[in-house]
């Protein structure tokens, strides 16, 4: 196989995130503690994955970052624009996430990492009051002075590339409309102030526009539109999304594959959240939980194919459930009945309880979209990246069949997509490392 022609990851890699809470900073402070301390990156592929080449008998199995040209830790330049955080040191504090012997060796950086004025509307995250909120009333105002923002945070950081990530509050549920059919309409809803334009809508266009790749770890609409499709089709930028897969959905596409692969039964699964950090409060109005109920409803039935098996998946009750419950902070809760049915459809249950820690789990997969879509970038892709899908909860699609669900087929993607953009021969059965 030919290698593609890569540019190679010079100079430095600016990760912008819209929102700078409490996944934004716990990514950020993580880097900069492997930075300085040389404490390894926990649960990034790219940092800490071994990719097998060739057959298993050549005995070829480097790292992932020595193997692919993706840019280095050190590499990396923060930025990011919030409502309410003034800098990463004060969000990591107020979201509590990290213990002040973790943030005091790295708190002068982080406090370095100054809240850029968000654009931002209350209407589509009723819990917050923004006071950091950049002065623009219209919508192309916001846009332009978002492009000013890209275009100062380039030239200050003597940036080579840069990226964008959307750590931002989930934004209330919304269908498309006819506003983010086209480029051009969208440009004229700006103009006019097109209510059904979001704040993340505003930050992809300018990403783009600006030719800054953007991943959206929330679940609202925004690289998911026709019109942000056509721009980063135009423009040779690519986009991803969405919805970072930590915590619940994280096992359930786990444990999910390995039942069907035994065709065992499933009756029903009942998920319910107990979480009590910002976003918790955010997702406790029932406009932005529907947004992130629709994201967590999807993946069963796209592993299980009911179609296909429907004596065993055909009538399955799957709810999911979040609480907002302040004591817990952004340690969730989070609690999975699944009832089951196997030989002559005898009855089993089993039951998860997972103490996880959301943004424990979310952090390093900013930082592994942040420099894959840096890496797809420099390899000429643009449009939709379905080989991130590993990451994200409600993958999106690059064509017409819906993008897979299934992590451990969604890591085959990832590598063998690596191995080919290398030249190397993709693994074409399961793998284990
Ligand atoms: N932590 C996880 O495991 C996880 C998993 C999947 C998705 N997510 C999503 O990631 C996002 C971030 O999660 P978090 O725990 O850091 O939440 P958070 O509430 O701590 O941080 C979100 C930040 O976004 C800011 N914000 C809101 N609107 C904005 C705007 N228009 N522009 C810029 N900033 C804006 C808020 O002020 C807040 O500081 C949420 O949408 C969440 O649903 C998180």
């Amino acid at each position: 196989m030919t290698a593609r022609d890569i540019a190679p990851a010079t100079g430095k890699l600016g990760v912008l995130t819209p929102g700078l809470g409490a996944v934004a900073s716990t990514f950020i402070a993580g880097v900069l503690t492997a930075r300085q301390q040389g404490v390894a990156p926990l649960g990034s592929v790219s940092q800490m994955a071994h990719i097998r080449l060739g057959t298993r008998e050549e005995g070829r199995n480097p790292l992932i970052k020595d193997f692919a040209p993706i840019a280095t830790l050190d590499d990396i330049v923060f930025g990011g624009w919030d409502p309410i955080s003034a800098n990463a040191l004060e969000a990591a504090r107020t979201c509590g996430v990290l213990e002040e012997k973790d943030l005091a060796p790295i708190s002068s950086e982080l406090e370095g990492v100054v809240a850029m004025d968000a654009v931002f509307d209350q209407r589509w995250v009723s819990r917050l009051d923004g006071t950091r909120v950049k002065s623009e009333t219209n919508k192309w105002d916001q846009a332009m002075a978002l492009m000013a923002d890209i275009e100062n945070f380039r030239t200050e950081n003597d940036c080579d590339r840069l990226v964008m990530v959307w750590c931002g509050s989930t934004e209330a549920f919304q269908e498309p409309s006819a506003v983010h059919d086209t480029v051009a309409a969208f440009e004229q809803g700006l103009k006019d102030n097109d209510d059904n334009i979001s704040p993340s809508q505003i930050y992809v266009y300018a990403a783009l526009q600006s030719d800054v790749p953007f991943a959206n770890g929330a679940p609202n609409l925004s690289t998911d539109l026709p019109c942000m499709l056509e721009l980063s089709k135009t423009r040779g930028v690519p986009i991803a999304g969405k919805d970072f897969k930590t915590g619940q959905t994280l096992m359930k596409t786990l444990l999910a594959p390995g039942l069907k692969a035994r065709m065992l039964g499933l009756e029903g699964w009942y998920s319910t959240n107990i979480l009590g950090n910002r976003d918790g409060e955010v997702l406790d109005a029932p406009e932005n939980f529907k947004t992130k109920e629709e994201s967590k409803l999807g993946v069963l039935h796209k592993i299980l194919e009911p179609e296909v098996y429907p004596e065993l998946y055909g009538d399955v009750d799957h709810v999911v459930r979040i609480n907002y419950y302040p004591p817990r902070g952004d340690n969730k809760e989070g609690w999975d009945a699944v009832d089951i049915f196997g030989w002559m459809g005898y009855k089993m249950q089993i039951k998860i309880d997972f103490l996880c820690r959301d943004s424990i789990l979310a952090a390093p997969i900013v930082l592994d979209l942040a420099l894959f879509m840096d890496l797809a970038m420099r390899a000429g892709e643009s449009g939709v990246q379905e080989w991130l899908s590993f990451y994200l909860k409600a993958p999106q699609s690059a064509g017409d069949a819906p993008a897979e669900q299934d992590l451990f087929i969604q890591q085959t993607k990832l590598k063998n997509t690596l191995r080919e953009w290398m030249g190397e021969q993709p693994v074409t059965h399961s793998e284990v490392g």
